[in-house]
C-alpha cells in the first residue's frame, strides 16, 4: 500500500451532469487499497483549486490517524435554490464513484437530507461493498450519535497541548465560531474545568471574565447563531471584525471558516495556543506569521478528524459493530481521541526540536509507519 505524496491528485473529474445540468468536483487525492473518502461541499464559490486542497487535507488526516483509506472532496457550485434537482443530478452523475469505492459525505452548504437524496438516486447504501463485510446498521444509526466526535477531538487536542506546555491550573479560552464543533468543544473544555471567556458567530464575539455555556448553547440556533436579544448579564458584545482575536485568553479554538487567521490579523492573536477545528482555518501566511510569534498551532488535520475519522471507521469496516449502541460510541470516541492526543504530543516534541511548521515532517513519519 503507498500513499501518494506528489503534489498531482490520483484523479480529478469535472461533473457537468448527467440528466440534468450541475458545475462541480470531484477530486480523489490519494487511493489506499481502492478507497478513498470527504465530504461534499456546496457554496457558490467553491473552485477546482479549493475542492483539491480540501481532498489533500482528507489524505493528510487519514495518514496521520492511520485510517487505510485515501482523501478525496467533492465541490458543487451552486446557491442551494432547487437542492432537490442538484443533488438527484449530483447523484446520477457521481454514481459510478460512489460505487467504485470513492465514498462521498457532508461538508458546508449540504445537510443529511441532502445525502439521503444523492444517495438514493445513485442506488447508494454504505453498508453494502464488493469485497467488504456489510455493515449490520445503517448509516445514519452509526453516525448521527457521533455529531459530537469532532469537538471531542478538538477538546482532547487543546488538553493535550495544555498539558503537554506543563500548565496546572485552568485555561481562559475563546471559540470563534458555535456551530456544531464549537459547541462541543465549549461544552468538552468547561467540564474539564477551564473558563470560556469569548465565543464568536458570524455576528461578532461575546465576551466575559466567565461565559455560561449551556446558557449560551441554550440560545442558539441550528446554524450556531447565538441570540443576542437573550444573552446573559454582564457580557460584552464586538460587531467588529475578528475581536475574538482580541480577547485576553490563553487558548483560542478555531471553529468556523476557511483562513479565520490570515496574513493581515494574525498579528493581533493573543492567547499563545491555537487548536484548529475548522478546515484550513489558518492560511500559510497566517500559520507562519503566528509561528513566527512563538505561538503553538495544533492543525485541522491532528484535531478535527472526528467526523471524517469515525466515517473511515467505518468505510474500512475497523468499527466493532458488534457493540451495543453506547459502547460503539464510547469506543469511537475513544479511537479519536487516543489518536488525536498521540499525534498532538508526538508534533509538539518535533515543534520543541525545530523552528517553522512541525506538521511535515509528523505526517513524513507517519507515511513512513504504514509503509
Ligand atoms: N461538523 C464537523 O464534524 C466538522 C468536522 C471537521 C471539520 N469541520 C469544520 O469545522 C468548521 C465548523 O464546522 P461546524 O460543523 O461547527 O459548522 P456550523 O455551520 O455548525 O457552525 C459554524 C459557526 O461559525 C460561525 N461563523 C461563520 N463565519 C464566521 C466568522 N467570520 N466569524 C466568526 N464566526 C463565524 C457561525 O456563525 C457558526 O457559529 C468548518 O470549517 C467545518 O468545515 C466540521
Amino acid at each position: 500500500m503507498t500513499v501518494e505524496e506528489t503534489q498531482a491528485p490520483a484523479f480529478a473529474v469535472h461533473l457537468n451532469g448527467s440528466g440534468g445540468a450541475i458545475k462541480g468536483w470531484v477530486v480523489v487525492d490519494s487511493l489506499v487499497d481502492g478507497l478513498a473518502m470527504g465530504g461534499t461541499r456546496m457554496t457558490t464559490g467553491v473552485t477546482e483549486e479549493e475542492v483539491a486542497g480540501l481532498a489533500r487535507d482528507m489524505t493528510d488526516k487519514f495518514t496521520l490517524a492511520g485510517l487505510r483509506i485515501g482523501g478525496a472532496k467533492a465541490g458543487i457550485v451552486s446557491d442551494g435554490s432547487n437542492r432537490e434537482e442538484t443533488f438527484r443530478t449530483f447523484g446520477r452523475t457521481v454514481k459510478p464513484l460512489l460505487h467504485g469505492g470513492i465514498h462521498l459525505g457532508i461538508d458546508m452548504g449540504v445537510t443529511p437530507a441532502d445525502r439521503a437524496v444523492f444517495f438514493e438516486e445513485a442506488g447508494y447504501d454504505p453498508r453494502f461493498r464488493l469485497g467488504a463485510p456489510d455493515m449490520p446498521i445503517d448509516w445514519r444509526t452509526y453516525y448521527e450519535p457521533l455529531i459530537d466526535c469532532t469537538g471531542h477531538g478538538v477538546g482532547v487536542a487543546a488538553v493535550t497541548a495544555l498539558e503537554e506546555s506543563g500548565r496546572t491550573e485552568s485555561a481562559r479560552v475563546v471559540v470563534q465560531g458555535f456551530g456544531a464543533v464549537g459547541r462541543a468543544v465549549a461544552r468538552f473544555l468547561e467540564d474539564r474545568g477551564h473558563i470560556v471567556v469569548g465565543v464568536a458567530d458570524v455576528q461578532g464575539t461575546i465576551s466575559a471574565d466567565r461565559l455560561p455555556v449551556a446558557d449560551l448553547v441554550a440560545i442558539t440556533d441550528e446554524f450556531g447563531r447565538i441570540d443576542r436579544s437573550r444573552l446573559p448579564q454582564g457580557v460584552t458584545q464586538s460587531g467588529e471584525p475578528d475581536a475574538w482575536l482580541d480577547v485576553d485568553a490563553d487558548l483560542l479554538i478555531l471553529a468556523a471558516q476557511k483562513h479565520a487567521i490570515n496574513a493581515d490579523n494574525a498579528h493581533r492573536l493573543r492567547p499563545r495556543l491555537v487548536v484548529e477545528g475548522g478546515n484550513l482555518a489558518s492560511s500559510a501566511e497566517g500559520k507562519a506569521k503566528v509561528l513566527a510569534a512563538g505561538a503553538t498551532i495544533v492543525p485541522g488535520v491532528i484535531a478535527n478528524i472526528g467526523g471524517a475519522g469515525s466515517a473511515a471507521l467505518a468505510v474500512t469496516r475497523v468499527v466493532p459493530f458488534h457493540l451495543e449502541a453506547e459502547a460503539r460510541k464510547a469506543w469511537v470516541f475513544e479511537w479519536v481521541g487516543d489518536r488525536v492526543r498521540q499525534n498532538t504530543r508526538d508534533l509538539l516534541e518535533i515543534a520543541a526540536g525545530r523552528a517553522g511548521d512541525p506538521l511535515p515532517e509528523l505526517l513524513a513519519a507517519r507515511r513512513k509507519e504504514r509503509g
